[in-house]
C-alpha cells in the first residue's frame, strides 16, 4: 500500500522512482512500522553512510498525507501511515459489493480449458485440481475485466469406446447402458480390462469398432451417443455442486474435420517427416522427441486434435492468452505441442501456457480406472456434506436450510483443499485432512464470514461517514484493515501467477485477523460512532471473504 507515492516522493537526491520503488519492504514486525527503506544498496551510487542516506530522505516522506511518522533506525528508514486515513480507505468496501474488481483485462480474451474430462469415466478426485483450479482462474480473470472462454475439451474420441462397445455387447445393453449411471458403465470398462488381458483378441475387436465410429456408422454412433449421454449427465451434477461453468464443450471428436487443414500447413512447410508410415514433426533440435500426428494407418492423435483446437481458438476467440490446466504429467505433450505451433508460425504461439499442477495419489499408490482403484470424487463431496450436517444438527439444530448449508459446508472443504497449495505440489489424498473442517479451511472462513453477516442484522443500518475510525485503529483492527485494503493486489497477483491459492491464503489470513480483532472489541455498541466503525469494518471483511469465496467457487451462507 502506497509504494507508488512514497517511491515518487523519494525520487530525490539522486535516486529514481523505480529504484526506490523495487528497495521498499514490508517489516517484518508491526511496531518497525508499515513499510521501510533499506537504505544500504544506495550508499555506493550516493556516496554517504546509510543512516545518512536515511535521514536525509526522511522529511521527503513525512511530508505525505497518508504518513504519521517517518524513523530512521540504523541504514532503516521506518515508515509510519497515519491509521485514520488508511482506516477511511475501506469505508467503499462496505458498501458495494465490488471488492477487488478492475478494468485491467479489458478488450482481452483468455480462453481456459479445464476440467476436460473423458467421456465413460466417471469423475474421480484426480479430476478435481483441474476442474476447480481452472474454475477459480476462469472466475478470478472475469473479476479483473477479462472477457473469459471456459472450454471443457472432452475426451470424447479414442479407442476406448470401441472397448465400452465390446464389453456393452458381451455383458450388457444399450438399453440397459442408457437407464443406469456412470458406474455402471465403469464397471463395464474394468471388466474388459481384465478379460482382454487374456484375450487380446478383444482388443481387435474393439479397434474395429472404434473404426466404425469413426466412419460415422449409424449404430456404433448409437452407442458413442449414449456413452456420452449418460457422462455427461453424471459430469453436470458435479459441475453444478461445484459451482463450475463452461462457454464451450468443443471436444476432441469436434475436430474430426478440422484437422486436414493444420496437416496441410505442416507438409507445405516441409515439417512434415515421414517415420516408419507415420507422420511426425521432428523436434531433436529442442531436445524433444518428435511429435506424433498421424499413425501408419492414418489415425489421428491426442496432439493432432490439440493442434486444430489451437487454430479452431485463435481463429473463434481471437485470444490473448490460451491456458491449458492439465497435470504436469502432460509437459511433454504441451511442451511439443507449443513448438510445433512456434514452427507453424501460428499468430497466437507466444500466447499459449500450459498450467500444470500436481498429482493425486492415493496413500497407498497411485490411482488407476482401468483396475478400479480410484476415489470417485461424488463419494467425497457426499462424506464432507455428511459430516458437516451431523456437526449442524449438534451445534445448531434450528438453523434454517440446514441441508443447503450443509452442502456448502461440505462441498467448499473439499474445493478448499484443493485450493489452498500451490498448484505444482503433489497431493496424496487422505478423507482426514479433507474433511477437517477446522484451522485453515473452507468452513473456517464461512463461519467467519456468517458471523460477520449476523453482527450486521444484529447492529442495523450504519453510516461510515459518522465513524470514529479510532474504534478500529487499534493494532488488531489495524492488521483487519491492511488485509481487507490488499486484498485487490491479491486477486491481481493470483492472475499474474495462475495461482488462485493466493486468493485462498488472503482470505484466510483476513478470517483470522477478523476473529482476532472480534474476541477483543464488540461489535454492536451503545456508541454511535463506535458502532458506525465496527460495523463498517465487518462489512468490508463480510464483503471481501464473500468476494474471495465467490472467486474459488465455494459458497457462502449467512446463516451456519
Ligand atoms: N482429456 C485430457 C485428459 O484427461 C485432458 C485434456 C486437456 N486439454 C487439452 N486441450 N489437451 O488427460
Amino acid at each position: 500500500m502506497f509504494e507508488k507515492e512514497i517511491s515518487v516522493a523519494l525520487a530525490v537526491e539522486g535516486l529514481s522512482e523505480q529504484d526506490v520503488y523495487s528497495a521498499l519492504e514490508v517489516p517484518k514486525e508491526a511496531k518497525l512500522g508499515d513499510l521501510c527503506l533499506p537504505c544500504f544498496k544506495f550508499s555506493r551510487a550516493l556516496r554517504q553512510a546509510p543512516p545518512a542516506i536515511a535521514s536525509k530522505l526522511a522529511p521527503y516522506v513525512q511530508a505525505l498525507p497518508f504518513v504519521s511518522r517517518a524513523e530512521t533506525v540504523g541504514g532503516y528508514l521506518n515508515v509510519f501511515f497515519d491509521r485514520n486515513t488508511v482506516a477511511a480507505m475501506i469505508s467503499p468496501l462496505s458498501k458495494e459489493e465490488c471488492v477487488a474488481r478492475s478494468s485491467e483485462g479489458e478488450g482481452k480474451t483468455v480462453c481456459i480449458d479445464y476440467s476436460s474430462v473423458n467421456i465413460a469415466k466417471p469423475f474421480h478426485i484426480g479430476h478435481l485440481s483441474t476442474t476447480v483450479i481452472g474454475g477459480a482462474l476462469y472466475r478470478i480473470f472475469k473479476h479483473l475485466g477479462y472477457n473469459v472462454v471456459g472450454i471443457n475439451h472432452l475426451g470424447d474420441w479414442g479407442t476406448q469406446f470401441g472397448k465400452l462397445i465390446v464389453a456393452t455387447r458381451k455383458w450388457s445393453s444399450l438399453e440397459e447402458v442408457a437407464a443406469n449411471d456412470e458406474y455402471f458403465l465403469n464397471s463395464l470398462y474394468v471388466r474388459y480390462h481384465k478379460e482382454a488381458a487374456e484375450r487380446p483378441e478383444m482388443d481387435d475387436e474393439a479397434r474395429a469398432w472404434f473404426k466404425r465410429i469413426e466412419d460415422g456408422d449409424a449404430e456404433a454412433t448409437r452407442y458413442f451417443d449414449a456413452f456420452k449421454k449418460v457422462t455427461m449427465e453424471a459430469v453436470e451434477k458435479i459441475y453444478k455442486r461445484l459451482n463450475i461453468t463452461f462457454d464451450s464443450y468443443a471436444g476432441e471428436s469436434f475436430y474430426n474435420d478440422k484437422m486436414q487443414p493444420c496437416l496441410d500447413i505442416l507438409r507445405e512447410k516441409g515439417l512434415l517427416k515421414e517415420s516408419d508410415g507415420a507422420q511426425v514433426v521432428e523436434l531433436d533440435d529442442y531436445d524433444m522427441p518428435p511429435c506424433l500426428l498421424v499413425k501408419a494407418d492414418g489415425a489421428t492423435l491426442y496432439a493432432t486434435r490439440d493442434l486444430a483446437a489451437a487454430y479452431y481458438r485463435k481463429q473463434t476467440y481471437d485470444f490473448y492468452k490460451c491456458l491449458y490446466v492439465v497435470a504436469y504429467q502432460q509437459n511433454l505433450h504441451f511442451k511439443q505441442l507449443f513448438q510445433v505451433l512456434k514452427l507453424m508460425d501460428f499468430a497466437g504461439a507466444d500466447d499459449m501456457e500450459h498450467i500444470a499442477f500436481g498429482m493425486v495419489s492415493m496413500e497407498d499408490g497411485s490411482m488407476s480406472t482401468r483396475n478400479g482403484r480410484v476415489i470417485w470424487l461424488k463419494e467425497v463431496l457426499d462424506k464432507a456434506v455428511e459430516k458437516a450436517a451431523t456437526i449442524i444438527g449438534e451445534k445448531n439444530p434450528d438453523l434454517q436450510n440446514k441441508e443447503q448449508v450443509a452442502e456448502s459446508v461440505g462441498v467448499g472443504a473439499v474445493v478448499f483443499s484443493a485450493l489452498w497449495n500451490n498448484r505444482i505440489k503433489d497431493i496424496v489424498f487422505s478423507y482426514d485432512k479433507v474433511l477437517n473442517f477446522d484451522g485453515e479451511t473452507a468452513p473456517y472462513v464461512q463461519y467467519t464470514y456468517a458471523r460477520c453477516a449476523s453482527a450486521l442484522r444484529k447492529g442495523g443500518a450504519f453510516d461510515p461517514d459518522k465513524a470514529d475510525l479510532g474504534a478500529i485503529t487499534t493494532d488488531e483492527g489495524y492488521e483487519v484493515i491492511k488485509s481487507l485494503l490488499s486484498f485487490g493486489e491479491s486477486v491481481r497477483q493470483a492472475a499474474k501467477l495462475r495461482e488462485p491459492c493466493v486468493v485462498t491464503r488472503h482470505i484466510v489470513d483476513l478470517a483470522g485477523k477478523f476473529n482476532r480483532f472480534y474476541i477483543g472489541h464488540r461489535i454492536v455498541v451503545d456508541d454511535e460512532s463506535t458502532r458506525n466503525a465496527r460495523l463498517m469494518l465487518t462489512a468490508a471483511v463480510k464483503h471481501t471473504l464473500g468476494t474471495g469465496l465467490a472467486l474459488l467457487g465455494i459458497d457462502a451462507p449467512e446463516e451456519m
